[in-house]
């Protein structure tokens, strides 16, 4: 079956590597997700934001899982499955996810006052607990494209908080803001200008805060240059798409950071398949052509995350 985070992360701060948090909302990413993540033999954490789980519907979308990990089971891979809510913004929409078979739950209160946020995340954590679910808070705001991140209007994630926190919450493991941001459009760069790196010395503040304690970063997609480009060339418009460098994540997962999650690279991995497909078929109609397709690139990207950038490949 599905189990939570808790021993997923354990050994992936021991042996300094990160377990990827794979957004997914419908089958064909679902199985590309998985069947990647057997082949190189690495934990995953699936992840579903509110709007995914409206998409598919709640119970559509716990058959699909328990469906989607019995395939893999029977291919003889034992991997470690998580099936985690992403962003969950109520402590009803944590409890309805735990209901329907959750392992682990995000309660996402980093945009409330500091006491509401341990308030509402602590009150999850207590009943998530009791049926050994593991939850995930957040401290700090991530920036928004049109946010401002500097040092002065700061939502870096302040690392004062942090013990604190964790120790008034009893959560599991936090996600911090250090620089990433949600979407394909994380950095307005001027031409020629370099992604600013990742504050890795408020990465490294918060580590010295609560040592061994694990840590996420959110908005941690590269906008794989390729599938822009490949989006822009079959007619989309994607200007100025920018992400993480893969080297910054290297780094972030070789530290206490132990869930890296990404869903931007995913989807334009999908989208750039399609649009490819589509336009050098105008003939096609079948969309398990396109999908089967956008299926397969998504699972080589996959492979690769966890070959070559999360480290979490063979860990099981
Ligand atoms: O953190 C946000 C995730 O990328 C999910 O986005 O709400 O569009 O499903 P979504
Ligand atoms: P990206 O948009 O960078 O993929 O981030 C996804 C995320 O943080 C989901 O919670
Ligand atoms: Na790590
Ligand atoms: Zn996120």
């Amino acid at each position: 079956g599905l189990v939570n985070t808790r021993e997923m992360f354990a050994k992936a701060m021991a042996g300094k590597y990160a377990i990827p948090a794979y957004n997914f909302s419908d089958m064909e990413q679902l199985q590309a997700i998985l069947t990647a993540c057997a082949d190189t033999g690495s934990p995953v954490i699936l992840q579903v934001s509110k709007g995914a789980r409206s998409y598919a519907h709640e119970t559509l979308l716990r058959h699909m899982v328990q469906g989607a990990l019995q395939m893999i089971r029977e291919k003889g891979s034992q991997i470690p499955v998580a099936l985690h809510l992403d962003h969950g913004d109520s402590y009803e929409l944590c409890v309805a996810c735990i209901e329907s078979g959750f392992s682990s739950v995000m309660i996402d209160g980093s945009h409330l006052p500091y006491e509401e946020n341990v308030a509402l995340t602590r009150k999850v954590v207590e009943f998530a607990h009791r049926f050994e679910v593991t939850v995930e808070g957040e401290l700090g705001v991530l920036a928004g494209i049109e946010d401002e991140v500097s040092a002065e209007h700061s939502t870096y994630t302040n690392p004062e908080q942090v013990e604190d926190f964790v120790k008034k919450t009893g959560v599991d493991s936090l996600a911090i803001s250090i620089g990433t941001s949600h979407g394909a459009y994380k950095f307005r760069l001027a031409p020629g200008e370099e992604v600013p790196p990742l504050r890795f010395d408020i990465l490294e503040e918060c580590e010295r805060r609560i040592p061994g304690f694990p840590i996420v970063l959110h908005g941690a997609s590269s906008v794989v240059q390729e599938y822009v480009e490949m989006i822009n060339s079959f007619g989309g418009k994607m200007d100025n798409a920018v992400g993480i460098p893969e080297e910054q994540l290297r780094r972030a997962a070789a530290s206490a950071v132990c869930k890296i999650n990404i869903d931007s690279d995913g989807r334009l991995a999908f989208t750039a398949k399609i649009r490819e497909h589509l336009a050098k078929n105008p003939q096609e109609f079948d969309p398990r052509k396109y999908l089967g397709e956008a299926r397969s690139e998504f699972a080589k990207l996959v492979r690769h995350k966890n070959e070559a950038v999360l480290g979490s490949a063979g860990r099981v």
